[in-house]
């Protein structure tokens, strides 16, 4: 590709123009001379290839035996990728980079209380091959399920690594939930094995997560066959551990020095599961295949993201959600990066944290979420003012969207002025990103997601599954699959057909449950979820659980809970007539969220009203609720049957 700006500019969806709208901004000449995906033609070669280039990104990869097909589309929806072949994802994280980078770091961590620890590539061979071999000793066979229950410490990344080595499916529960959703995920997942650890420090104190953990225990269908418990709090906290419990340390000490040949696992079996809420109020267990996801992660990671061996690469995403596995363990590790993993909060013990870690680290790509952005402007641009961030060289953003204002400050303050942002687009169920710019390709437009990547389908669509026009609002859908999508539901194929994907005359599509609009350049943004379902804290929550639990407590009898723009949870409750709403039913409401789906689940503000606003036909109008909470101005609430209403919850959200 010659000359920058315009060969570079790339239209997406239509052929007949180049992303030239003024809100375009270029990548700058020096990241595009040397980045990944530097040349536009790699469009082109998806658009004609089809589904075969999507060998691409199984190049990546190392496999035992080679594919058969890149794509059987044979039984729609149940696409299987890479049929045929067989590979192993953690001998693709860990043993193939031994050769060339054994010393090389492969995760710098540092604890809450300023600890820090490192891995070479050596190291953490050494480590998932004793803990994959104390498995195996525990009873784990292929197939089995590992329920993981760990904070940011790196046992968590090298428990996953373990469980893939022999073939063990892991399902990760993010370590801030309750009880009794561990329970619901273990029994939901026929999972027989759990690890753990003592504690975890939260602020200044230490909590009990062993405690969480024998409380969920009590509660599930079946029992554990063994229970692997991490010491991260060592004399801090102490548990004592039953007979079918097992200190991970000592586990790992006894089988020091052994390895354990990795499994070859067909492409299509399954590498982990991982829960997300859905429209219903149970969660659903989202299916990951070995082949496909890991080599859609490990292409974005290169094309995306644009890391490379050599990057310090930091993704500040929980490892307990999607994001942390995609992009802080698989993709950095097949990549042979060196990944740093965070345990503590951006704002302690000074909130410059974050940017004192960038400088001391170097780091170069820098991965995280609108919400924090957001806490980062309030914070004031000082902080990362007050550090050298030289070695950033691009920023991406996912989660939800994010404001132009945000946009500019994040590029201004952290990205020193001209580092590229990717304003990444994907979901549990994608599995890894399926709309963004190439950030040495297309320009970035600030507030706008970008086109689908090259071999995306993706399409916003009216209720009759016809293409809106551009700036029009619809649903945003993919009309063909992709290497990195979800495999199945756990809870069976008639609900991951009928939860996510609509036949249509030309083929079949995949509901996203967001709304968007696309402009003419091809540039999707994206509007929120369509269905009862926010994301708050990088968490998607279903509302209507959230509900059911507000509404559980005594004296409450109607709630609605939506997400301000802040990332925050408001919930709108009314209460029986007679009962007076005061602190302490505050109280009971947010400890009856955070018993059954955990603290992340408390709200922010609790509002009570006389009313809800309600439809002629008795439907909460939530988008009211929503415009309230942000204190954005409402549009028409002329199919209101209780307008009145509208002012007094104004005033009680004004009076908090
Ligand atoms: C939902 C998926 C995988 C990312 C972490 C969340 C929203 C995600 C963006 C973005 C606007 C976004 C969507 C999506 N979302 N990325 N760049 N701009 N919205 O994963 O919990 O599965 O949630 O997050 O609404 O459907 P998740």
């Amino acid at each position: 590709m010659d000359d920058a700006g315009v060969d570079g500019r790339r239209s997406v969806g239509r052929d007949d123009g180049i992303a030239s709208g003024d809100d375009a901004v270029d990548p700058p000449a020096a990241f595009r001379d040397r980045a990944v995906a530097n040349d536009v033609g790699v469009y082109e070669a998806f658009e004609t290839e089809g589904p075969d280039a999507w060998r691409r990104a199984a190049d990546l990869l190392d496999w035992v035996s080679d594919y058969d097909r890149v794509l059987d589309d044979g039984d729609p929806p149940f696409y299987e990728w890479f049929t045929g072949g067989t590979l192993n994802a953690a001998a693709n994280c860990v043993d193939r980079h031994l050769d060339e980078r054994r010393n090389q770091l492969a995760i710098r961590w540092f604890g809450k209380r300023g600890e820090r620890r490192s891995y070479t590539y050596l190291d953490l061979h050494r480590e998932v091959n004793a803990l994959a071999a104390g498995l195996r000793d525990l009873g784990v066979e292929e197939d089995d399920v590992v329920t993981l229950y760990l904070p940011m410490v790196p046992e968590l990344p090298i428990a996953m690594l373990a469980c893939a080595r022999i073939g063990a499916p892991h399902n990760v529960v993010f370590a801030g939930l309750s009880a009794e959703a561990l329970a619901t995920r273990i029994d939901a997942a026929d999972s027989e094995y759990l690890i753990t650890c003592d504690g975890y420090y939260r602020r200044e104190d230490a909590f009990n997560q062993k405690s969480k953990a024998d409380n969920a225990r009590l509660r599930i269908d079946g029992d554990l066959d063994a229970t692997v418990v991490v010491d991260r709090l060592g004399d801090a906290l102490d548990v004592t551990l039953g007979g079918d419990e097992h200190g991970y340390e000592a586990i790992v000490d006894a089988h020091d020095g052994a390895t354990v040949e990795p499994v070859a696992r067909n492409a299509t079996d399954l590498l982990f599961v991982m829960y997300t809420s859905g429209t219903t109020g149970r969660p659903k267990g989202v299916e990951h295949a070995t082949g496909g996801y890991l080599a859609h992660v490990a292409w974005t990671t290169r094309n995306v993201l644009d890391v490379r061996p050599d990057d310090t690469y930091w993704c500040a995403a929980d490892i307990g959600w999607i994001t942390g596995h995609s992009y802080g363990v698989y993709g950095p590790l097949a990549t042979g990066t060196t990944t740093v993993l965070y345990e503590g909060s951006p704002d302690y013990p000074d909130r410059d944290r974050v940017w004192d870690l960038i400088e001391r680290n170097a780091v170069s790509i820098f991965y995280t979420s609108p919400t924090a952005i957001r806490s980062f402007m309030k914070w004031g641009a000082e902080y990362p003012d007050s550090h050298d961030l030289s070695s950033l060289r691009l920023l991406g953003t996912v989660g939800e969207s994010i404001t132009p204002k945000a946009w500019r400050w994040y590029r201004e303050h952290v990205g020193g002025g001209d580092a590229p942002i990717v304003d990444t687009w994907w979901q549990t169920e994608t599995g890894a990103i399926a709309l963004a710019t190439l950030p040495g390709v297309s320009p970035m437009k600030p507030g706008k997601v970008g086109p689908p990547l090259p071999g995306i389908d993706a399409r916003v669509v009216d209720e009759d599954g016809e293409p809106v026009d551009p700036g029009e609002p619809g649903f945003l859908t993919i009309a063909s699959p992709w290497p990195g999508m979800l495999r199945g539901l756990r809870e069976g194929d008639e609900r991951y057909r009928r939860e996510y994907w609509l036949e249509a005359e030309d083929g079949w599509r995949y509901r996203t449950g967001d709304g968007a609009t696309v402009d003419e350049d091809g540039y999707v943004t994206i509007l929120g979820r369509v269905d009862d379902v926010i994301n708050v804290r990088a968490h998607r929550f279903n509302t209507g659980k959230l509900e059911s639990v507000i509404v559980g407590a005594d004296g409450v009898t109607e709630a609605a809970v939506v997400g301000d723009d802040g990332g925050k949870i408001v919930a709108y409750v009314t209460t029986r007539s007679g009962i007076e709403p005061d602190a302490a039913l505050r109280e009971t409401i947010g400890e009856r969220l955070a018993a059954s789906v955990g603290d992340v689940a408390r709200p922010d503000r609790i509002v009570f009203t006389p009313e809800l606003p309600k439809t002629r036909s008795g439907k909460i109008m939530r988008r009211l609720l929503e415009d309230i909470a942000r204190g954005d101005e409402f549009g028409d609430i002329s199919a209101l049957r209780n307008p009145e209403v509208v002012g007094e919850i104004e005033s009680a959200v004004r009076n908090g």
